[in-house]
């Protein structure tokens, strides 16, 4: 057996790829430096999350004041980018681009006027890392500005100057500024999905800034490895499954046989369920039952109908869909379900959160990169050869 079949394990399953001060992801608990994510999600704000692992440790209330002024100077974006959101407009509506695609490549074109773009030092990578927090939302929002038709929300300013960056990331993309209670429930959302160590993203960008590659360039891959329905995209791809069952089984099936009978004819085909399951977490994430009963307490109150029903039919047959999962497969819901079914009842356009989950994520990512500069080797792993053996071209 050779070196690298010896340590070969399929996914890196059970792999420790590297070393981190930033997160620690364990069956019995998450933690943001040492915060653990309960804490976090009750007590802390989005800003304050990502000022701590941008800057390492909890900021006082004035490192705090001073941070969220330094992002909402940052929050407008170039003109070039604005105009490449503008004519990818008849894409996103064609379908044949996704947003999480039109993000990626904003992002990655960003940094064609970041003056700080080829460097890979310390200071460099802090501003950087804060422009990137900072322009996220703004190309969402007025992304979504042009898939709607509208004219871009407060263009000069990057949105709401009086705004934290989940109400901003609301209000750029609507041009409705949010309650303070949907507000909060956003804000707890991006708190979750902060960070998370080395998922398969963050990897990515640990891996791109490990050749001494730029910090825009590791985002943009990161982007990339986000989109997967095996990963971020599952949010997305959570809500389409249940608006699939809705229209299958009839809110009327909700609570009732017809929604076992889909389940059985999914675990028949081997379909996989999205927004269930986790590599790491086998007894449950502990990041879904938090935002579970947020958005379930929206969806009590909700007055609206997303979908053509009521919002909590929607939360019945999650729950219903969930008990199900646990009860015959023994697996459990991630983030990405409640998610889906919160966001849903908000109202968000479900194409938009994954990008949502970037303008939260994008904090762990560029924390990691600078971790990996500061520190940096290479990452290069053996992979265990499977093909022919050797053997003559002219033989
Ligand atoms: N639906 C149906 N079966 C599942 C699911 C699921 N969602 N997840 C795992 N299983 C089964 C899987 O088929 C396998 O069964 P068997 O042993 O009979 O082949 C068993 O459970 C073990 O699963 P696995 O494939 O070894 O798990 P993994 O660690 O390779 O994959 C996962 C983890 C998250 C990719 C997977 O659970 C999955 O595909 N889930 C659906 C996508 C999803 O929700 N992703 C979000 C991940 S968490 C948050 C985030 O990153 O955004």
């Amino acid at each position: 057996m050779s070196q690298a079949d010896a340590a070969f394990a399929k996914g890196l399953e059970g792999i420790i790829a590297g070393e981190t001060t930033i997160c620690s992801v364990e069956q019995g608990g998450l933690f943001y430096r040492g915060y653990e994510i309960h804490d976090l999600a009750k007590n802390a704000t989005f800003d304050q999350v990502a000022f701590l692992l941008l800057e390492g440790h909890k900021p006082s209330p004035a490192e705090l004041d001073r941070f969220k002024a330094e992002i909402r100077k940052e929050r407008p974006i170039p003109h070039h980018v604005t105009r490449f959101l503008q004519e990818t407009g008849p894409a996103l509506k064609a379908g044949t681009a996704v947003p999480m695609d039109v993000l990626r490549s904003a992002v990655s074109i960003l940094a064609h006027t970041d003056p700080d773009c080829q460097s890979v030092a310390a200071d460099a990578n802090l501003r950087k890392a804060k422009r990137l927090l900072a322009k996220v939302p703004t190309i969402i929002g007025q992304m979504q500005n042009v898939i709607d038709g509208r004219p871009l929300v407060a263009p000069e300013t990057g949105g709401d100057p009086a705004l934290d960056h989940a109400a901003n990331l609301m209000y750029l993309m609507s041009g409705q500024k949010p309650s303070p209670e949907y507000a909060r429930v956003v804000d707890v959302s991006l708190i979750l999905y902060a960070e998370h160590d080395f998922n398969a993203s963050t990897f990515t960008s640990r891996v791109i800034a490990g050749t001494l590659s730029d910090m825009h360039g590791a985002v943009t891959g990161g982007i990339a490895a986000l989109k997967g329905p095996l990963h971020g995209g599952a949010n997305e791809m959570a809500m389409e499954m249940l608006k699939e069952i809705m229209h299958d089984v009839g809110e009327k099936g909700i609570g009732t046989k017809a929604v076992d009978d889909w389940m059985q004819r999914a675990f028949d085909t081997k379909r996989k369920l999205m927004g269930f399951g986790h590599r790491v977490y086998k007894n449950g994430d502990h990041r879904a039952p938090i935002l579970h009963a947020l958005g379930r307490a929206i969806a009590e109150k909700d007055t609206r109908n997303p979908g053509g029903h009521a919002a909590l039919q929607w939360f019945r047959l999650g729950e219903q869909v969930q008990a199900i999962m646990l009860d015959k497969k023994k697996i459990h819901p991630n983030v990405d379900f409640p998610c889906g079914l919160t966001y849903f009842t908000m109202g968000i356009p479900v194409p938009q959160y994954t990008p949502i989950f970037v303008a939260s994520r994008v904090s762990g990512w560029c924390a990691h990169v600078m971790e990996q500069h500061a520190n940096n080797r290479l990452i290069r792993p053996l992979s265990a050869y499977r093909g022919e053996p050797p053997r003559k071209w002219n033989a």
